[in-house]
């Protein structure tokens, strides 16, 4: 598809930021293959511009509505990555203890934060709220406790299960019966005695139904229980939807549309705001829909491998450095970037890990020769941050480009990584020195 002199290697509904340009694959005018020389693969890139254009591109569908954005930092919690959100005036999803002090490093003030644990020690909700941040509340005990300990002295937020089942595989759809996620609302009685009881000051309602939700209808059948729960608390000044816009990982994939969403959401929350008698924030957790698609992954070809089946592109790299295709079956996209023109041939795509770690299988790809760098695409969500040393294997670097210019934000890692925190005892000497 050619734009002007752009030629767009991707299809239509996928709106990648990498171009093809005299002959050579280019993100935000840099030469991808220029960044692997200077920083070495395999490493993460990430598109700053994109994930700006994505918030951009949010506050526009939901303009009609007083929406508060916060970007659920367990998808991508690099600091840089971060820094640049909160430049961005969004604000935070957190997970742990760890990921609000990253929060508050990167500059985002407490009350722009959400915490949303799942069954986290009571110390840790505590830590949470001695540095000034608001908790979603996840189970009935750990409400009892913090009116024991907080009664209405510090307000608080709760998260439901809808009792929806939505989600693009079982491991991540986690709004149903069956989940162990929020505080069932067929349990709406017991809250509200335990929140009579002690006195809570309840200021918001959360629900996470679950990611890569396409269905505009799943939503809004999760907005209408929430805003029918809402009714029960007449404190609220926020209810948080949560998350699981899906993007588009492969050509034909249903994306959730934003601006059909926004519409129906806002009739529904203008019909709650008359019945409410007053206005609440709106607040949405985009994971995904924020980096997946300004991320990619560079791995370099070891070695092209022909068997009486199949020809194998190995690379170096594995599932220790993006597990969602081994661990969801995730369908991500790929291309050859070194051989922009090489004729159209099948492999399957696997890495150097000792047990099967497939990137992809039966792919067409430019003919890959040993050394040509594959460039995997929505690798910007839960790609680095499920990365591990499996194998003793480094983990990779990772590049934030911005405005034309590329940014080292994670060195490779050394040896001294892999060491880090371990203790060499030898134990046969140890009980020998005992003896
Ligand atoms: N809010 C809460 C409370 C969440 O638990 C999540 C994701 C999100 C927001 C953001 O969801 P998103 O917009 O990214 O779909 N590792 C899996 C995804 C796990 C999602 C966990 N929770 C994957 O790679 O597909």
């Amino acid at each position: 598809m050619l734009i002007g002199k752009w030629v767009v290697i991707l299809e239509p509904n996928l709106k990648f930021s990498m171009k093809l340009t005299n002959h050579q694959y280019q993100i935000q005018g840099l030469s991808i293959l220029d960044i692997c020389e200077q920083y070495t693969a395999p490493l993460y890139l990430y598109d700053g511009n994109k994930m700006v254009e994505q918030i951009d591109l949010l506050r526009s569908a939901y303009q009609d509505l007083p929406l508060k954005i916060k970007f659920a930092a367990k998808a991508l919690t690099n600091i840089s990555v971060l820094k640049l959100f909160q430049k961005q005036g969004i604000g935070l999803d957190v997970v742990s203890l760890q990921e609000v002090h990253l929060g508050l490093l990167a500059g985002f003030l407490p009350q722009d934060i959400q915490f949303t644990p799942s069954g986290v020690s009571f110390a840790e909700i505590q830590a949470v709220v001695d540095m000034g941040v608001m908790i979603n509340l996840d189970s009935l005990p750990a409400l009892e406790k913090f009116g024991e300990v907080y009664g209405s002295s510090v307000p608080v937020s709760l998260r439901i299960n809808p009792h929806v089942m939505a989600g693009g595989n079982a491991k991540i759809s986690v709004g149903h019966i069956d989940s162990k996620f929020g505080i069932s609302i067929a349990q709406l009685p017991q809250i509200l005695a335990v929140v009579k009881d002690k006195q809570l000051t309840i200021k918001g309602l959360h629900v996470h139904t679950g990611s890569d939700i396409f269905a505009g209808e799943v939503f809004m059948q999760v907005a209408n229980v929430m805003f029918k729960a809402a009714k029960h608390f007449k404190n609220l000044q926020f209810i948080d939807f949560g998350g699981g816009f899906k993007v588009a990982y492969k050509k034909g994939d249903k994306t959730t549309d934003m601006h059909a969403l926004a519409k129906n959401m806002h009739s529904a929350y203008a019909q709650f705001c008359e019945d409410y008698g007053k206005k609440v924030d709106i607040y949405i957790e985009p994971g995904k829909f924020l980096v997946s698609e300004a991320g990619y992954f560079l791995v370099k070809t070891n070695v092209v491998k022909q068997t009486p089946n199949a020809t194998f592109v190995g690379v170096d790299s594995g599932l220790n450095h993006l597990i969602r295709p081994m661990f969801y079956d995730a369908y991500h996209d790929m291309f050859n970037a070194s051989n922009p023109e090489g004729d159209l041939q099948t492999y399957n795509i696997v890495g150097y890990i000792c047990e099967t770690d497939t990137f992809g299988n039966q792919r067409q790809l430019n003919e890959v020769r040993e050394g040509d760098i594959i460039c995997i695409k929505n690798a910007g969500a839960y790609g680095f941050m499920m990365s591990s040393n499996y194998n003793s294997r480094f983990r990779p670097a990772e590049v934030l480009v911005y405005n034309g210019k590329s940014h080292l934000i994670r060195q490779h890692e050394t040896m001294d990584d892999i060491l880090r925190n371990q203790i060499l005892v030898d134990v046969t000497e140890a009980d020998l020195v005992k003896v």
